[in-house]
């Protein structure tokens, strides 16, 4: 069995110059599948205020539905580092906001770690919560939670004086404790150059491919969406059309009588058209629930 993925496999990744895939999970059975497949990191974001809830932008997510899907992600026991997002107003107000919240994705929710977006101004605030033995990942650019402060969703650090700033940033939540920074919709010479000056790993998400991970939004990547997609994201499958193909199938059978056919039903005596007198069990999913 493959070692748990902490804090400082991950920094050591950077040192040893290998890449760290990180994706957001909202679900357990997602999670399942993903940490079968190596993922590094997954981040149960509040990205899910958009591709879950269904919100115009993460600003309405609350503590407790963070908390809902970290227990469902959690209970898939990821070898993946896991992350918390701690949502808006969940730590801007004060340190002791910060603290309790992010103890609360730990201890209710089973994060591993949380994430917070902001620069020098929330150094006091990481450092409460990485003495309260969370380990926390920064947030650094496009930060969505100041989606109206920032005019929009636009690339930041453009010119030399706020590329300085966040460099400065960059080194503060090092300082103050940090062991990633997320960077968002930055220009890739910025990033390369925060992730040449700081000794914690960056992960990139528009931020081009000198950063020292990379993480995208789970639906984005599968393709499942009905809004376009920022530029950034590359589309990996186009998992929303074949459910719609698959949903148009079985729409079309059950209208039609396609479906369910004699190998999907029970006869009296056993299984499909058996005479076995034995107790049918439901085979497979073992409850009407599926196959989780
Ligand atoms: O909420 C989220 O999913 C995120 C990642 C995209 C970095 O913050």
């Amino acid at each position: 069995m493959k070692k748990k993925i902490t804090k400082n496999t991950l920094v050591d990744m950077k040192r040893r110059g290998e890449k760290i895939a990180a994706l957001t999970a909202y679900d357990y059975l997602s999670t399942r599948i993903l940490d079968d497949c190596g993922v590094d990191l997954i981040l149960v974001g509040d990205s899910l205020g958009m591709v879950i809830m269904g919100y115009d932008n993460t600003l309405p997510v609350t503590m407790d539905e963070i908390i809902h899907h970290l227990k469902a992600v959690a209970r898939a026991k990821p070898r993946a580092m896991l992350a918390g997002d701690l949502p808006f107003m969940s730590y801007q107000a004060s340190t002791e906001d910060a603290v309790r919240n992010a103890g609360r994705l730990v201890k209710e929710g089973g994060a591993e770690s949380v994430k917070l977006e902001g620069g020098e101004r929330y150094v006091p605030v990481i450092e409460a919560i990485v003495q309260a033995s969370i380990p926390v990942i920064g947030h650094l650019g496009l930060t969505p939670q100041s989606l109206h402060q920032l005019g929009g969703y636009v690339v930041q650090g453009k010119d030399e004086s706020s590329a300085e700033v966040m460099i400065r940033d960059a080194k503060s939540l090092e300082r103050a404790g940090c062991f990633a920074i997320v960077l968002e919709c930055i220009p890739w010479r910025l990033a390369e150059r925060i992730t040449a000056e700081v000794s914690i790993p960056t992960i990139g998400i528009g931020a081009g491919s000198h950063c020292d991970g990379q993480v995208l939004v789970l639906q984005d990547m599968l393709g499942i969406h009905v809004n376009p997609l920022p530029r950034f994201v590359k589309k990996y499958d186009e998992v929303g059309e074949r459910i719609r193909a698959a949903a148009t199938r079985y729409i079309k059978d059950v209208k039609e009588g396609g479906f369910p056919g004699l190998e999907h039903s029970y006869a009296a005596g056993g299984g499909a058209g058996s005479t076995d007198t034995q107790r049918d069990t439901v085979e497979d999913g073992q409850d009407t629930g599926g196959g989780a």
